[in-house]
């Protein structure tokens, strides 16, 4: 181990360590994702994004996003999957749109987990929605041209 990641693994003990909580699996995590997904398929503006873009198979992306999740919290590696380009070629989507997305999120997790298990979901939720705006939304001449040149 270099002193690099040993140093983020003090920074981020969490980031680095299965969630390790009775009633914290695979079952759990499965039900989170269909809750969140029922209530972001009924939101007025995700939902449509959604629906455009995802036609006919929801079971095939309710399996994906729970192992994704699976990977996330439990580290169970079940995951293979490429968030960015799946997310920059969404031409339609704006930042507020994330902040609408965490709110339903953090709702579904604080409805079906303890405070503290939901807490960790939102944590890493937050982070990876903040890596998603950078890869979206991060333009090198935009911030150039704010900056006066
Ligand atoms: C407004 C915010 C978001 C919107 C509108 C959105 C929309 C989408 C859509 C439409 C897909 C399906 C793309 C496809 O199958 O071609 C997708 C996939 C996915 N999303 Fe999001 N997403 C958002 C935020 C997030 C966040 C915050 C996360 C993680 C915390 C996330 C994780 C994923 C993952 C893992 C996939 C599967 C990518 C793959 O492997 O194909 N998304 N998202």
């Amino acid at each position: 181990m270099t002193s690099k990641s040993v140093l983020l693994d003090r920074i981020r003990p969490a980031a680095e360590q299965p969630l390790a909580q009775p009633g914290v699996d695979r079952a759990s995590i499965g039900e989170l994702v269909r809750e969140f997904y029922a209530r972001v398929r009924s939101d007025e503006r995700l939902g449509p994004i959604f629906s455009r873009e995802i036609v006919g198979d929801w079971e095939h992306h309710l399996e994906k996003m729970t192992d994704f999740w699976c990977s996330v919290i439990l580290k169970s590696g079940d995951y293979h999957g490429r968030p960015v380009p799946a997310h920059v070629k969404l031409k339609d989507v704006t930042e507020s749109d994330f902040d609408i997305w965490l709110v339903l999120f953090g709702e579904t997790a604080a409805e079906l987990f303890e405070p503290a298990t939901a807490a960790v979901f939102v944590e890493r939720a937050e982070r990876i929605a903040a890596s998603l705006k950078l890869a979206m939304f991060f333009r090198l001449d935009r911030t150039a041209a704010a900056g006066g040149q």
